[in-house]
């Protein structure tokens, strides 16, 4: 005779480290996703004067490496994570620092944000780093930064931290010496593949990572302004351009691809939603972006986070200067795995109505 109760059972289930699907299943299938990133935006004059303050009081050393300061999403419980998928930082450098070489299996790009004189080395290709550069970072590419100037450089790490733990595939290893052996040539591998529609002959294409591994800015910009010259746009994100492996066409990572976009005077883009998440920084302008019916306003170095599934729509406030953002999103993930969907806002023109304003440091506000 059977003499069982569902309670027995549950408490069986526990005892054993067992789950029912029946229960759980809203959590675990919800029927669209429920990211627990939060929309959010960190200020750069907090940004700067945190990384000034650390930059004077703690010195770079061997185990962390870098002076970096991560976006802690507070609806990631505490970690410092911007997204599930992504890690985002300001990383300080004073004049005349070593940050010494290492690899690691979590892929990274940096965009500099300021400084004379301060140099990043891949794989033995140095760069001097200016204002709107873009610098790439494969997995188990040696790496080292460096300044030889008297002044301070300041820039946005991206990496794939929390999805490389969250595989367990996490390798780190320290350079022997602090800085690598550099190529003859400053700047080598802009020079060679700079002009992406041309390649050595006699060379392979390189498939899965771009063979240039500095983006500078002066090429970047001359593409958005020949792109505005046509008048091409996306209605969700105006001149928004995938900076690519010149090889493939692919993103320049595996887990990471990064934007610049310009929003053109006076622009207010459509709001959609894409699986995947992103992290935005504001190289130049201001303006707002409504993330979820909440109003971000934003200007010159903020960065913020929009999560995945997240109605998003960019407003540049401004009716005469351009307001330009760089990105990093992890929709290669999505897409490699068959997981990327977006959905277009179709109500109201296309436009959120706005129902709170995000007030800095502290939340939300209801409007
Ligand atoms: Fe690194
Ligand atoms: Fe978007």
């Amino acid at each position: 005779m059977i003499t069982d109760t569902t309670d027995r059972l549950y408490s069986d289930m526990q005892s054993h480290h067992l789950m029912p699907l029946w229960t759980l299943e809203k959590d675990i299938l919800p029927w669209s996703p429920k990211p627990k990133a939060l929309p959010w935006l960190w200020k750069w004059s907090d940004l700067y004067e945190i990384a000034e303050r650390s930059g004077a009081l703690v010195p770079i050393e061997r185990g962390g490496d870098r002076r970096a300061i991560a976006l802690a999403n507070p609806g990631l419980g505490g970690l410092p994570h911007a997204t599930p998928t992504l890690w985002a930082a300001v990383q300080w450098l004073n004049g005349r620092e070593v940050a010494p070489a290492h690899r690691h299996t979590a892929q990274a790009v940096r965009f500099i944000i300021d400084g004379q004189g301060a140099f990043s080395t891949v794989e033995g290709d140095k760069v001097y780093l200016e204002r709107g550069d873009m610098v790439i970072n494969p997995p188990w590419y040696w790496h080292d930064h460096g300044s030889d100037s008297d002044e301070r450089a300041v820039w946005m790490d991206g990496l794939d931290i929390p999805l490389n733990n969250y595989l367990d595939a996490s390798f780190f290893e320290p350079y022997k010496g602090e800085t690598q052996a550099v190529s003859a040539v400053l700047d080598g591998t802009a020079l060679k593949y700079g002009v992406g529609q041309m390649r050595p002959a006699w060379e392979p294409r390189s498939a899965q990572y771009p063979p240039i591994f500095a983006y500078k800015w002066a090429e970047t910009e001359r593409a958005l302004n020949n792109v505005a010259k046509v008048g091409a746009a996306s209605p969700f994100d105006d001149v928004a351009l995938e900076y690519t492996n010149p090889h493939s066409g692919g993103p320049v990572m595996d887990t990471i691809t990064c934007w610049i976009q310009m929003l053109r005077p006076g622009v207010h883009t459509q709001a959609h939603r894409q699986v995947n998440s992103a992290v935005y920084y504001v190289f130049e302008g201001r303006g707002l972006t409504v993330i979820n019916g909440i109003r971000f306003d934003w200007e010159k170095g903020d960065m913020f986070v929009i999560p995945g599934w997240a109605w998003h729509e960019h407003c540049n406030a401004s009716s005469e200067e351009r307001a330009t953002l760089f990105s990093i999103q992890d929709t290669p993930v999505m897409r490699a795995l068959n997981k990327y969907r977006e959905e277009a806002y179709t109500e109201n023109d296309g436009h959120q109505s706005v129902t709170g304003v995000f007030r800095p440091a502290a939340g939300f506000d209801k409007v």
